[in-house]
Formats: structure tokens, C-alpha cells, sequence
């Protein structure tokens, strides 16, 4: 076979594989079967340089784990929980437990939220994180030390004086919703495979070989248990082991309740399910625990569960349903999005009538039809998402649905840019879009304009009150008071909201300003590096480039937006009738020879780890990078430095040692 084929096979096995690991965490190949094919694509890259394309796996961080990772036996095994499935079967297991304990009276229970993340055992010896392993069988785990340490919630060392000899200290490792979603939207702007869920981005993120992936990745911790102790503090009670927890430093759910009865429980568990769509990490139940420690070791165990504790699990997010039509929004930036109109239904305790589709792209891939029955789900706080079609076999279908190709406000011709999944209406003057950055420009996490919402927006549009965001900071008390159906009181607390929205940070205005591609993370990290209005507003697309977690296509963006005239005019406006962006504190940056500079280490340093280093690099303004292109500026190499210093040299690449990279350390 020729060699270029046979590179376009492997790349394509690779990425499906990859697919299957991180977007799954369900591989088809065990890992030295896929060390096996990306070994030989990167022999055939290296034998033809000129074939090396950036998209391909070997350019790419984020790889699945080259080696296997040690095993770690846990001291005390780390068990798993029987599941209730309802409250009567919690109940059951209450009823269980008197028994045991031969009482009348009721039992005493801790209850906290069930994250569903990847359980850990941190062990401390004499106050210092030894080492970290994941949950593994229970009896021995992954070390992953190196990665853990990179987690700013874990505490290196016990806070509070006199540490025990030795103390596992178990919890979770989850990822926030929130930076789920951004991890999953730059991998998307990149091209590399999504994440299923938060539970699968925390879980490829740890188990990484490269620590420096994690380190760029949000992950948090909640501690709620202790393995095996030797000469620790005294405990009672679970409730009084969450205190210590608290007291070494680690972060304790805040939810986490003592219960004094069964019924207590019950109310608990009820207040969570109405409370999980709140929360940023993923909820799955409620996890039960005997307060008393002695009781805890009477009621033991059985088959790897104990007979202490619980999960109460939420009821089930998937339904299936009807979509009775398909209907299409036009966003604040000219996008067409398709949403599925069902039949109501019940999902984990919420009604839900829709659910986006997303386009036409997601829309075939499914194959969703007008009709059709579906499975449909809802993750967090996530808009309602429909799953798969559900082929009954009994029911004709309608053909498939094709997105308008006109607006269906404006009337004007939609497209489709080279490249994109997204139809868009490229009418400035489109009223759905003016009306959407409306909206979007009040909303909580922009300006935060309370008293604003979707109808009186679309009324003081249509009835030519308020044309663009700028025309709400002229709204006067007799305007708004004499619209149909508006009270006076609602008409002055609009205008108190609409002043006090004035003052506001500048990363909640960038964000206001409806800039396509600059979301919440993406406003604060502008506002952060530049610390001005003005600074942003005339930053050039390389300065926006220069930012961490800021790629190009985000920066052009933020660059075409800020020099569109209409832009300057509508910021110029919004100054003078009295907006004031709050400048932000600039992140200190060292200016050194780092600072904007690609770098990447290969081997190892004698002096620190390479996550330390990596961490060195990133202070001081560069970019910590772990494969070697056309754009790394700096390879330090390290001892045992392999392929990656061959390819640096054979790219010309400046390479330096370790002795010179201290230097230029302790140069800042
Ligand atoms: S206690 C013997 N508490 O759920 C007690 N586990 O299904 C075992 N989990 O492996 C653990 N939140 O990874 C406990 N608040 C919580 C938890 C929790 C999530 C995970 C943990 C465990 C799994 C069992």
C-alpha cells in the first residue's frame, strides 16, 4: 500500500479509537494496540515529514495514555454502595438497619449529594500527599499521582498541625458543568472529539499521561470519607469526620446535612432533586450514611457494599415521547436552530415540551422526522436533548425534515458558510436577531437587568420603543407606565434595574455585547488580559491570539466585531448615556523570555517535574505545549529527551538543556 494511504488509514483508526476513549470511556483496543498504531504513524511521519498534516493524532494533545499506569493497592478497600431506587425502597433499608442494631428509636444519618465523578484515594503520610489513585476494583487503583497534584482544590499537606502518620482520605473528582462545556466547545472549535458528559471529560482528564492536560482542565474535589487511619484524631460521628476533613483543608460538600430520622432523610432527598438542576457538577443521587462510627462497624458489610450507607438514586432522565413538529429560532446572531416541539412529558421532575436540535447536520445524523417517537433526556441544567428515534415498527414515517431555506422572521435568504453546520440569516436588520441581543444584552449573567424578560422585550421592540440595546438606557417612566398592562411600580423598578445594570465589570459587558464566539469564559478571559474597554476594543488579532484559551477563530471574531463602525458607534453610545465597564485587574504577567512563547519539554529535568515546569512557563506568559510543530519556539530537553528532539532539530527548532532553562527562570 502506498505510504499516503496507508497514513490517511491510521489517522482515521486512530481518531475513532479516540472517540471511543475519551468521548465514550468505552475503548474497542486495549492500550497497547493503539501505542501499536500510533507508533507506526509516527514512524511513517517521521519517513515523510511532508505528509504531516496539524490535524493529525500525533500533533495533538490529549492522545489516550501511552503506558499503563501503576498500580496502587488501596490500604483499606474502597467499597461501592447499594442503590435505593425510590423512597420506599430507602425505607427498606432504614427498617434494615434498626434491625440489625436491635433500636426502636430512629436512626441518625448523614445525607449529601451523590457526584457523580470518579471516586479517589488521596494518602497523606505525616501531612503530605503521598500519592493519589484512582478507585480502580476497589482493592487496587491507577496511581495518578502526578495529575492530582495538579487539582488546586487537593491540599498538598494537611492543614492544622499534628497530621496522623498516615490518613486515606476519599472523594470525588468531578469536572464543573460549566467548564464541561467549555472544554467541550474548544474541542469543537478544534476539531477533536466532545466529551459525553462531565463524569467521561473528568475521567479522561485524570487519566492522562501528560499532567500538563490536566492541569488545563477545570476539575474540582468534594471529600467525604476516610480509608484506613493510623493514629488519627479520635471520631464519633461521620458528621464530626466531615469537620475534620474541613479543619485538613479539603473542600466538604456544603450541602452535606445531619438527619436525625428516616423522614428527615426523605425531605432531604426531595429539596436535592429540586435542587440538582442548580447545581455546576452533576448530581446522580443522594448518598446516605449511619452517623455513629461505632454502628457503622457493627452494621459491616456484604458483597463490597456497606451496610451503612445508601445512594438514593434520582429518578431517570430519559423519556420517550412524540415530536409533534419542528420549529425553527433565529438567534442573536443570525443562527437558524431547529427545536423539536413534544409532546409534554415528564423528565426527572421537570415537564419539558422541547428540545433543541441543534441543525440540520444533527437533525440527519439522527434521522428525526415530524411524528416520529424519540428518546429524549436531560443532563444538568442542559436544555432538554432529543437522544435517538425510537422505531416502533408500527408507524409510517413522514419524509425527512428539511431546514427552511428563509428566515422565518426577516424572509431573507439563509446560508450555510464553507465549513459550518449552522444556517444563518445574514440580515443586520433581521427583527429576530435584534430582538434576541436584546434579551441577551439584559439577561442575568450579562448586565443582569431584572424585570426584562422575553415578551416586554419583544413588545418595546415591535412597537418601536426599544430598536437596539442602547434605546433601553432612554426608557422613561411615562413611556414604559403607559404600555398596555404594565403597573406603574413595575414600569420604576425596571428603570431602578436598568440604572443599576450600569455599573457592571467589563467581562459581563464584553459578554453583554452579544460577540459571536465570546461566551461568559471567553469575556472574562479578554477582560482579565487587557483590563480596559478601550484596550480590548483596539487589540490586535495577535494580542487576542496571545491569550491563553483564546484560538483563531475566536479572535477574528472579537477583532471583525470591534472593528465594525456600528460597533463603535452602539459602545459609544452606551458610554455616554452612562454605561461604565468596571475596569478588571490586569493578570499579572511577568514580562520574560517566555512570555507569548510556544514551548515544550521533552525527557526529564532533574530539578522539578515537568508539570512543575510546565506550571513555570505558563507564569511567566508562555504556553506549555506538548507536541513539537512549526510554531514551538523553545524545546527545553530534558534527560532521555527521545523523538521529540529529533523532530525539534529536524524543524529547526531552538533546543536548550535544562542547566539554561533554570537560568532563564531566574532571569524574570
Ligand atoms: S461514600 C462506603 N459519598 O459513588 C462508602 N460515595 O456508587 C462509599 N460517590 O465509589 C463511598 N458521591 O465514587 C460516597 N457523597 C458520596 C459520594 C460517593 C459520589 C461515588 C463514589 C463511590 C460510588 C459508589
Amino acid at each position: 500500500m502506498d505510504v499516503k494511504k496507508e497514513i490517511e488509514e491510521l489517522r482515521r483508526e486512530i481518531l475513532r479509537h479516540n472517540a471511543l476513549y475519551y468521548g465514550e470511556d468505552d475503548p474497542e483496543i486495549s492500550d497497547s494496540e493503539y501505542d501499536a498504531l500510533m507508533r507506526r504513524l509516527k514512524e511513517l511521519e517521521d519517513s515523510r515529514p511532508d505528509l504531516i498534516t496539524p490535524d493529525s493524532p500525533t500533533q495533538k494533545v490529549g492522545a489516550a495514555p501511552l503506558e499503563k499506569f501503576d498500580k496502587r493497592p488501596h490500604r483499606q478497600a474502597m467499597l461501592s454502595l447499594g442503590n435505593a431506587m425510590n423512597e420506599e425502597e430507602a425505607g427498606e433499608f432504614d427498617a434494615r438497619a434498626r434491625k440489625r442494631m436491635e433500636t426502636e428509636g430512629p436512626i441518625e444519618y448523614v445525607a449529601e449529594p451523590k457526584i457523580d465523578g470518579l471516586g479517589i484515594n488521596l494518602v497523606y503520610e505525616s501531612g503530605r500527599l503521598a500519592w493519589a489513585a484512582t478507585r480502580g476494583d476497589g482493592e487496587v487503583g491507577e496511581d495518578v499521582t502526578e495529575n492530582v497534584k495538579t487539582i488546586r482544590e487537593v491540599p498538598r499537606s494537611l492543614a492544622g498541625g499534628s497530621p496522623p502518620p498516615l490518613a486515606e482520605v476519599r472523594g470525588e473528582i468531578y469536572m464543573p458543568i460549566s467548564s464541561f462545556r467549555d472544554l467541550n466547545q474548544s474541542r469543537e472549535l478544534a476539531g477533536e472529539p466532545l466529551f459525553a458528559n462531565p463524569r467521561n471529560a473528568a475521567a479522561g482528564s485524570l487519566r492522562q499521561l501528560d499532567s500538563r492536560i490536566t492541569a488545563g482542565r477545570n476539575l474540582g474535589l468534594f471529600a467525604y470519607q476516610l480509608g484506613a487511619v493510623e493514629g488519627g484524631p479520635s471520631l464519633e460521628t461521620q458528621f464530626d469526620l466531615l469537620r475534620v476533613l474541613e479543619g485538613w483543608g479539603f473542600p466538604i460538600n456544603p450541602l452535606a446535612r445531619l438527619c436525625r430520622d428516616l423522614e428527615a432523610v426523605t425531605a432531604y432527598y426531595r429539596e436535592m432533586v429540586e435542587k440538582r438542576d442548580g447545581l455546576d457538577y452533576e448530581v446522580d443521587g443522594v448518598v446516605v450514611k449511619v452517623n455513629r462510627l461505632d454502628w457503622q462497624r457493627s452494621l459491616g458489610e456484604r458483597s463490597r457494599e456497606p451496610r451503612w450507607a445508601v445512594a438514593i438514586k434520582f429518578p431517570p432522565r430519559q423519556k420517550t415521547t412524540i415530536i409533534k413538529d419542528i420549529t425553527v429560532n433565529v438567534g442573536r446572531t443570525g443562527a437558524l436552530t431547529p427545536a423539536a416541539e413534544l409532546e409534554p412529558v415528564e423528565v426527572g421532575g421537570v415537564t419539558v415540551k422541547r428540545a433543541t436540535l441543534h441543525n440540520q447536520d444533527e437533525i440527519d445524523r439522527k434521522d428525526l422526522r415530524i411524528g416520529d417517537k424519540v428518546l429524549i433526556q436531560r443532563a444538568g441544567d442542559v436544555i432538554p436533548e432529543v437522544v435517538k428515534f425510537i422505531d416502533d415498527g408500527e408507524h409510517g414515517r413522514r419524509p425527512s425534515y428539511l431546514l427552511p431555506r428563509f428566515c422565518p422572521a426577516c424572509g431573507t435568504e439563509a446560508v450555510r458558510p464553507e465549513g459550518e453546520a449552522v444556517l444563518r440569516c445574514i440580515n443586520v436588520n433581521c427583527p429576530a436577531q435584534a430582538k434576541e441581543r436584546i434579551i441577551h444584552f439584559t439577561s442575568r449573567n450579562a448586565m443582569n437587568v431584572d424585570g426584562l424578560g422575553e415578551k416586554l422585550a419583544a413588545r418595546l421592540y415591535d412597537e418601536d420603543i426599544v430598536k437596539g440595546v442602547a434605546d433601553l438606557y432612554r426608557l422613561d417612566l411615562e413611556t414604559l407606565a403607559g404600555l398596555e398592562r404594565m403597573a406603574e411600580k413595575s414600569a420604576s423598578n425596571l428603570l431602578e434595574a436598568l440604572d443599576r445594570s450600569k455599573d457592571v465589570t467589563l467581562a459581563r459587558f464584553l459578554f453583554a455585547l452579544g460577540i459571536r464566539r465570546v461566551g461568559e469564559h471567553v469575556a472574562s478571559l479578554l477582560a482579565e488580559a487587557f483590563g480596559t474597554l478601550e484596550a480590548v476594543m483596539d487589540a490586535s488579532e495577535a494580542e487576542l491570539l496571545n491569550i491563553e484559551g483564546i484560538g483563531p477563530e475566536v479572535a477574528r471574531s472579537a477583532r471583525d466585531f470591534f472593528q465594525r463602525p456600528e460597533t463603535r458607534d452602539l459602545i459609544g453610545e452606551l458610554l455616554k448615556l452612562g454605561v461604565r465597564p468596571r475596569e478588571a485587574e490586569p493578570r499579572v504577567k511577568i514580562a520574560s523570555a517566555f512570555s507569548g512563547k510556544s514551548v515544550v519539554l521533552t525527557g526529564s529535568l532533574e530539578s522539578m517535574t515537568r508539570a512543575e515546569a510546565g506550571a513555570r512557563i505558563v507564569e511567566m506568559g508562555g504556553k506549555a505545549s506538548s507536541s513539537i510543530s512549526k510554531k514551538t519556539d523553545l524545546v527545553i530537553a530534558g534527560k532521555e529527551a527521545g523523538s521529540k528532539l529529533e523532530k525539534a532539530r529536524k524543524l529547526g527548532v531552538k533546543v536548550i538543556g535544562e542547566t539554561e532553562f533554570i537560568k532563564m527562570l531566574e532571569e524574570k
